[in-house]
């Protein structure tokens, strides 16, 4: 009797859940998936089946959308490369998971739409100011931005330096796209939401998360080409985790951002033009005088081992400091600190050293440095302070 009890319950069960899912997958399986207006059916089903929790008062989140591959469609549920970053509008995706709705009141804006490694410093100025106009307002607690993972790190740092307020600012992507099995972008989405919603997120400065993971702007950077676990910080680590909802801090960087920086920007701020010339063997002074050439105001260095630069490239590099171009040594090993009159003799070449910025967020605050002095010695605590 037991048993066919037991074998009744587990054939209701199994036509309850295929029933429940087979107009879902009926839409995201090759063939059908390409379309915004699919995705945005699939999810009006969806919203159907979410009952809404009965919380009194859900944080107010703004979702600022600029594309990458968390709004990117593939051809079959199979093509996790050789995508389309930023096809869905932002409302595709906050319709795409219902469930936020039982966390946050979100509401979104379409700030860009591109793929990230087609972001500009006009991108950045935008974006910028958006994210500052959003958070002036009372009502709004905080601030997601979906971007693209691959340039995600450096618009993060920019925003860390130029967000004039302690409400959280969340970066989230994705490394499948929409369309794919196992897209990783609605819980991304989901989790970024909850962090953003959460007073313990506040005054932390600009955090990316993707995978469940909690990352400092600063520290943050993309170490895989395609895993889901690609965002590291290296040497030092997640600052937490976000599980079912809620976001769980272990630390915070020291380094100071958001309102404690003197960087402001507006949409018509010049950037001024900041290079990166990569070290390698056999190197050449010819890139760095042609960035010179060109205009730079700094050259950041992405130098071998410590910061070294080459003998073939050094007098390149002296050469355009006393042109007036900065330079900036960092380091491309991935990690670790470049050591002042370490590998160089950065007082008597009036060099600065980017600290354990890795090359790509050296130019940023370069960048952002460069708007206010020219002086090496505060840009060099600049390097040791933000
Ligand atoms: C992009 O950065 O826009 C494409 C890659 C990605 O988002 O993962």
């Amino acid at each position: 009797m037991r048993k066919r009890y037991a074998t009744f319950a587990l054939l209701f069960a199994l036509t309850l859940a295929t029933v429940m899912t087979l107009p879902i997958f009926a839409q995201v399986l090759p063939g059908n998936v390409t379309s915004t207006a699919m995705l945005q059916s699939r999810s009006s089903d969806m919203i159907a089946q979410v009952p809404t929790a009965p919380t009194a008062k859900r944080p107010n989140v703004v979702l600022l959308a600029t594309g990458g591959t968390i709004a990117g469609t593939g051809a079959t549920s199979t093509t996790t490369a050789g995508y389309q970053a930023a096809k869905l509008p932002v409302t595709a995706l906050i319709n795409a998971v219902p469930e936020l709705k039982n966390i946050a009141n979100v509401t979104g804006e379409q700030v860009l739409q591109i793929a990230s490694e087609n972001m500009t410093n006009e991108g950045l100025l935008k974006l910028a100011d958006r994210v500052n106009a959003v958070l002036a307002k009372p009502d709004v607690d905080g601030v997601v931005i979906t971007h693209g993972t691959d340039t995600i790190e450096e618009t993060a740092y920019f925003l860390n330096l130029v967000t004039k307020s302690e409400k959280p600012v969340v970066i989230v992507g994705a490394m499948r796209p929409a369309t794919a099995l196992s897209a990783d972008g609605p819980l991304n989405l989901y989790n970024a939401v909850a962090i953003a919603g959460s007073p313990a997120a506040v005054g932390k400065g600009v955090l990316v998360s993707l995978n469940d993971q909690i990352s400092a702007a600063r520290e943050v950077t993309k170490t895989n080409t395609t895993s889901l676990n690609t965002f590291q910080s290296p040497d030092l680590g997640y600052l937490g985790y976000v599980e079912l909802g809620k976001p769980y801090f272990y630390r915070t960087s020291t380094r100071k951002h958001t309102t404690a920086t003197p960087f402001t920007v507006t949409p018509t701020t010049k950037l001024p033009q900041v290079d990166i010339i990569y070290g390698y063997g056999n190197n050449s002074p010819v890139l760095l005088n042609a960035a010179v050439a060109d205009g730079a105001k700094g050259i950041v260095y992405a130098g071998v081992g410590d910061g070294s630069i080459s003998v073939q490239l050094e007098p390149a590099a002296i050469a355009a400091r006393k042109k007036g171009v900065i330079i900036a040594r960092s380091a491309r090993a991935g990690s670790g600190r470049v050591v002042r009159n370490g590998e160089e003799k950065d007082d008597e070449y009036d060099f600065i050293v980017a600290d354990n910025l890795n090359p790509q967020k050296a130019r940023i605050l370069l960048m952002l440095g460069l708007i206010i002095t020219n002086d090496t010695k505060a840009l060099q605590d600049m390097f040791y302070t933000y």
